[in-house]
């Protein structure tokens, strides 16, 4: 069985990312593993706290577990985990990955607190994504544009990096969550810099509403893991509002939902073609 890690090294030589993909119902779950099959790309299932909350870490594991049948290489990150609790308990119940948000606490602490989590994690073969500086925004449609625009600071990465050992990071370049009214444009000169002092694997949060470009050259310099949530969310909205207007007659759940399905099959496709990951 091929590992994360080995994907990770494998698009870190090759310039590809692998799509981290969130989800908190079914029919998003049923879309991206289609996907991922179709196009015999590595993909990662995303769940936040509230989204693992609300589906089930349980049911998560056991429903990758049974998706392996069909198209091995699908993994499981616990995204933005605040909570070690439920961090610890994905990682017992087989979570390829858990990525530790300590960004509002202050530097020390957050270092202290991600390094235990890495000894945990590493015994049980499950990789750490760190984060220092918050990634700005939330997984929703946003009216105006972003507040912020935060730049990684180097030095303070490179200390986190070495002192906890993590993985992969996630990193500030201009990046945000949601979907604004412009397309978000990335400081790639940033991540070169980045990418030239911190020898890990680097993660771009916010692989929503981005410029396609962009996300190309931050590919081609060194990220290897991009998430998308809120264009997830969008298609699932979108693809059930049309499809209970075009089925008005029924309460058949199996003949409006495949119509979400599709929907959402379409954005994981353009973003896998985008991060070059169909093998
Ligand atoms: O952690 C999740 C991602 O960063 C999602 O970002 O909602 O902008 O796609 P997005
Ligand atoms: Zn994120």
């Amino acid at each position: 069985m091929k590992t994360l890690k080995y994907f990770f090294k494998k698009a870190k030589k090759e310039e590809w990312a692998i799509g981290q993909f969130n989800f908190s119902t079914l029919e998003q779950l049923k879309a991206i593993v289609n996907v991922a099959e179709k196009l015999k790309s590595p993909v990662i299932l995303g769940t936040s706290q509230g989204e693992a909350n609300f589906f089930g870490l349980e049911e998560a594991v056991l429903l990758r577990n049974l998706y392996r049948k069909k198209f091995p290489y699908i993994y499981l990150n616990l995204d933005h985990g605040k909570d070690v609790n439920l961090i610890k308990k994905a990682i017992n119940l087989g979570y390829d990955c858990v990525h530790f948000d300590g960004s509002s606490l202050n530097f020390q602490e957050n270092l202290k607190i991600t390094k235990k989590i890495v000894k945990y994690a590493h015994k049980k073969g499950c990789l750490v994504e760190g984060e220092i500086k918050s990634i700005q925004g939330s997984s929703e449609i946003h009216k105006g544009l972003p507040k912020d625009v935060l730049l990684e600071d180097i030095e303070r990465a490179k200390e986190f990096v070495k002192k906890t050992e993590i993985d992969s990071l996630a990193i500030n370049i201009g990046n945000v969550h949601g979907v604004y009214k412009k397309s978000i444009r990335l400081n790639i000169e940033h991540l070169k810099k980045i990418k030239r002092e911190i020898p890990i694997f680097l993660v771009l949060h916010g692989g929503s509403g981005t410029s396609k470009k962009d996300i190309k050259e931050a590919i081609k310099n060194g990220v290897v893991k991009i998430n998308v949530n809120t264009e997830l969310r969008k298609a699932w909205r979108e693809g059930l509002e049309k499809s209970l207007k075009k089925h008005e007659d029924t309460i058949k759940p199996y003949n409006i939902l495949p119509e979400v399905i599709l929907k959402v099959e379409e954005t994981v496709e353009k973003k896998i073609k985008l991060f070059k990951s169909q093998r």
